[in-house]
């Protein structure tokens, strides 16, 4: 007989930027990815669309030239965002996730990521519905749920995202597309079990692995908590 063991999904820990050192951020994002880190989480904020600067694809294009071969999934905190998507796509994005409020014309926007070779993304705010889903669920490779308000790291976890992981985990698998479910904000050692039970599979850290002495022994202590997980 087969062993019946329900298999393990692949869970992926993406770091993100946005809590590591600026000032040397290849050699910091390359320490994360030694440590265990699986890609790279590139925020990118306008003061505009949320209230914050962080940066754009020439810190992208400086990474892949400093080194870095991991995936890079840039989460565009942007508005408008459709300028932006050929230069991050030159300067060496995989994945390119945006918010349905950052644009007009979302069909088009999830296109232009395709078309220039990228995987796209959406991006769901706390309070943005899930019905954006209905009409571009097979345009994506990636659904991204905020679990705080974008715009910081070192924000708590909000748990009602808990409640629409499992939903967005059932649209998924019914779709038969795959797709990521990756979830970004406060997410930690103490409540990674709970979010990957949910539905999620890729877990953005950025306090969780930056705002730490040992990153080994912070991402060692996800995963420890994802080995637990069954489905
Ligand atoms: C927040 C960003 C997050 C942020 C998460 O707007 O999108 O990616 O870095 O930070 P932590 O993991 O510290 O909550
Ligand atoms: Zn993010």
């Amino acid at each position: 007989m087969p062993d019946q063991q329900p298999s393990q999904p692949e869970y992926l820990i993406a770091a993100s930027i946005l809590s590591a050192d600026f000032a040397r951020l290849g050699e910091d994002i390359s320490a994360a990815l030694d440590a265990g880190a699986d890609t790279v989480h590139l925020d990118v904020m306008d003061n505009h669309y949320v209230p914050n600067l962080t940066v754009g694809p020439m810190v992208c294009e400086a990474l892949r030239n400093y080194g870095i071969s991991a995936p890079i999934d840039v989460h565009l905190m942007v508005k408008p965002v459709d300028r932006l998507i050929p230069d991050f796509a030159k300067a060496g994005a995989d994945y390119i996730t945006v918010h349905p409020e950052a644009t007009e014309h979302l069909d088009r926007t999830l296109q232009l990521i395709r078309d220039h070779g990228c995987k796209p993304g959406l991006v769901f705010n706390p309070a943005t519905p899930l019905s954006f889903l209905n009409h571009t669920l097979n345009k994506l490779d990636m659904i991204l749920l905020m679990s705080v308000n974008p715009g910081f790291g070192g924000q708590s976890f909000i748990p009602a995202t808990l409640e629409k992981l499992r939903q967005v985990r059932s649209l998924i698998d019914s779709s038969g597309n795959s797709i990521r479910l990756e979830v970004d904000g406060g997410v930690k050692a103490d409540n990674i079990y709970d979010i990957a039970n949910a539905g999620a599979d890729t877990f953005v850290a950025g306090t969780a692995i930056f705002g730490t002495e040992d990153y080994h022994a912070a991402i060692a202590a996800m995963r420890k908590e994802l080995a637990r997980c069954t489905s």
